[in-house]
This record gives C-alpha cells, structure tokens and sequence, in this order.
C-alpha cells in the first residue's frame, strides 16, 4: 500500500534493536510516508539522529525543549499531524512510562497529547518482557486501544533465547498498513482469499504441482487487509512472506483446500479463488519411496474436486481464468460454468504477466457484457481493481 500523503511518527527508544529502526524509516519513506522521528536519549546512545535525518529527509527531534524546532509547541503540533505513532523498538521503560501516564520527555508527550493510533514494536531481554510489570503493563496499554507488534522469540543480544526480538519490519509496516486502512470500504467485511499451486503426493518425497507463486492471493489478501477487511488466507506452499494481520490456513492438496473453504467461505462475504489448484492427483500416494526400478513409470491420475463448483452459500464468488488461447470466451464460459459473480482471465502467454511474475495482465469478467481490460501492472494494483469491483458487489 502507498502511505502517500501520510505523516508517520516514528519514536525511536534505546534498544539494541534501534539499529533496526533505521530500515523501518527507510522502508516507510520508500512508500512516500512524511516520517517525523522522534528519539530518546537512551535512543541517541544506540543510533545517531543524523542516521533518520538522511533517510527520512526530515528534521528528527530529539529534546523537548529544542528552540531550533519547526514545530511551534513540538509535542502538541507533532502529535495533531500524525495519522499514527510507531514506537519500534519499544523499551520496557518506555512502555512502563506510557502505561502510567508520565509525560516527562517529548516521546511521552506526543503520545499522550495524540488521538491518532499508536503502535508499538517491544524489543527488549527476556526477563524484562516476561517480568509481570512489563505484562501488566502491555495489557494496560493494550486495553486502552495502543496496537502491540511482536515481539518475536529468538536468539537476544544478551546471547539467552525466547521472546524480545523486534518484530520483523515486513510485520511492523503490515500493521501500519492495517491500521491506517481500518476504516476502508471494505471494513466489517470477511474476505476469503486462496493462493498458490497446489502440490499432489505421488509418495512421500515427491508431488505434482505447478508454476503458482501465491503473489497474486497474497498481494490481494494484503489489499483487502489495507481496505479494512478481515482476511482469510488458505495457501498451498508458497515462498512468500506471510501477509500480517490476515488469518492463514495453510494446506499441501486440493482436497484439503476444498476442505478449508467449504468450512470458512459459507460465513464470508466473498471467496476469491486466486489459486492454481490441481485438476488431477495420483489416485494413491505411494507408502515408500517409489524405486528407479523400471524404463518407466506409469501414474495413475484421477479428478479433485473443483473447489468453486461445489462450494456453496450466499457469497460473491471470483475465479481466475489462466488461459493460453480465446482469452475471453473461454473466461466467459467459466464464469458461466462454475457460476462466478467475477472472473479474472489473464493470458498465460504474454510476456511477464502470470505465474511467477510481480505483474499481471488481465481483463476482469462480469455477468452480462460487462468487461475491464487492464494494461500491464503490478500484481497488487491488480489485486486494488479486482477488489473495487468486489466492493460494488457486496451487499
Ligand atoms: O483450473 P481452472 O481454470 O478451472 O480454474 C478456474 C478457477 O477455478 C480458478 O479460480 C481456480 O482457483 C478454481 N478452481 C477450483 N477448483 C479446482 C480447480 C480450479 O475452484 N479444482
């Protein structure tokens, strides 16, 4: 999602981890954020302000009583142009101050004088996190509506395991994006998304799949999660980075696919069927690894269930259509076919569009005559115009 034309506080505390915050500041201004930065002390001892001025482009505050300032009365002004405040890495310090209310450094203040949504990345040892003040502090603050990130368990810099690490950036900004979408036009609405190729046992090391990456679902769960939906993501293996903020059911065959969305989609407002699943599997999975014994070998395939043909309810239904040939008139037979609300054809063949690729060429398919042909874009603008149109079919 673009962050275009959103002011972002980033507060950074003094955690090892304020190294890490760097990235996350390079990471939002890369989406066009305006990102104000704000660091403590202990912050300036771990990273130097000069670091957040370079990348974000702006001046970074660093003292609540900083004549040279652009902001009049700094704590107030910075806290009415945020649309969110980000305090990644959070030090137990931090949180203990915020969830008592204390207002005795700019960070503090900001927060306090804020009506916008706060996040917060914890990042700290691992008796400090799992000390009960830090807990009792969390929920505190939790319970007041502040968005926890993390952490997550893993080596710490004090060398011991478990929970401390600073959540991973891609989580940090799926939350952003989250949050700064909650009031989209898709909000109060369950959106079922599937994703990836579908991999078929022939015994137990090998399987039938095929080239699906899983980037057009995830690029439309993350879409919907931005549009304020609440997203459920049932995906084959794929090697992608898993959407925060969406719900994920992972399966390996098309049956068990078939399994998850008969159980989920009935209750959802819309099933987008973005994945390649196997028509056909081996009629048995061998017990042991099938030997090299024979010139060849001979598979036996029989049918899976198509998903969408069997599935019912009273939701919108989407498919996509891969073709190599009649693009349209056989997208259109589908549709008809499988009884779809939509269908996304994209032409297998033209160069750097479909499987596997960041972009996608497609024409989106509705009842009746209505079409959309899309040039070339990447595969989450696709994912934003499929949804516009899923949106302008939910009820
Ligand atoms: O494979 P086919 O071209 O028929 O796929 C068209 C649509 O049907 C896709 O949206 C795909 O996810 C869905 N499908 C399904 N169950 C299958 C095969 C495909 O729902 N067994």
């Amino acid at each position: 999602m673009t962050l275009s034309g959103k002011t972002i506080i980033l507060g950074v505390t003094g955690s090892i981890a304020a190294y890490k915050a760097a990235e996350l500041a390079s990471r939002l201004v890369q989406r066009e954020a305006n990102v104000n930065t704000i660091m403590t002390e202990a912050a300036m001892r771990f990273i130097s302000p000069l670091t957040f001025r370079s990348l974000t482009g702006r001046p970074v505050v660093t003292g609540m009583f900083d004549l040279n300032s652009e902001f009049s009365i700094e704590h107030v002004s910075l806290a009415e142009a945020a649309d969110i405040v980000v305090i990644a890495p959070a030090t137990a310090n931090i949180i203990a101050k915020l969830a008592s209310g204390l207002a005795d450094d700019i960070l503090c203040s900001t927060v306090l004088a804020t009506k916008s949504s706060v996040l917060i990345a914890p990042a700290m040892n691992v008796n400090m996190y799992e000390n009960r003040i830090t807990q009792n502090n969390l929920s505190e603050l939790k319970s007041r509506g502040f968005i926890v990130v993390g952490p997550d368990t893993g080596r710490l810099a004090s060398g011991e395991a478990g929970p401390g690490r600073f959540a991973g950036i891609s989580d940090i900004t799926g939350s952003i994006c989250q949050v700064l979408g909650r009031k989209g036009d898709l909000a109060h609405k369950h959106i079922v998304i599937t994703a990836g190729g579908t991999q078929e046992s022939i015994d137990p090391v090998r399987y039938i799949s095929n080239r699906s990456s899983g980037k057009m679902g995830y690029a439309l769960a993350e879409a919907a999660r931005d549009r304020g939906a609440e997203v459920t993501l049932i995906t084959a293996p794929s090697s992608l980075i898993k959407p925060y903020g969406v719900e994920l059911y992972s399966i390996n065959t098309a049956q068990e696919m078939y399994q998850a969305v008969r159980d989920i989609a009935p209750r959802a407002g819309a099933l987008i069927m973005a994945a390649a699943v196997a028509d056909y599997r081996p009629a048995s999975v061998a017990k042991d690894k099938i030997k090299k014994a024979n010139s060849s070998l001979t598979l036996n395939l029989v049918n899976t269930p198509d998903i969408l043909d069997n599935v019912k309810g009273d939701f919108v239904r989407v498919g996509f259509a891969a073709e190599s040939e009649h693009l349209v008139e056989n997208a259109r037979a589908k549709l008809q076919r499988k009884n779809l609300d939509l269908i996304i054809a994209n032409d297998i063949t033209a160069e750097g569009s479909g499987f596997g690729a960041d972009n996608n060429e497609v024409v989106i398919i509705g009842r009746g005559d209505a079409k959309n042909k899309l040039p070339l874009l990447p595969k989450r603008e696709v994912a934003d115009k499929i949804l516009d149109e899923v949106a302008a079919l939910l009820p």
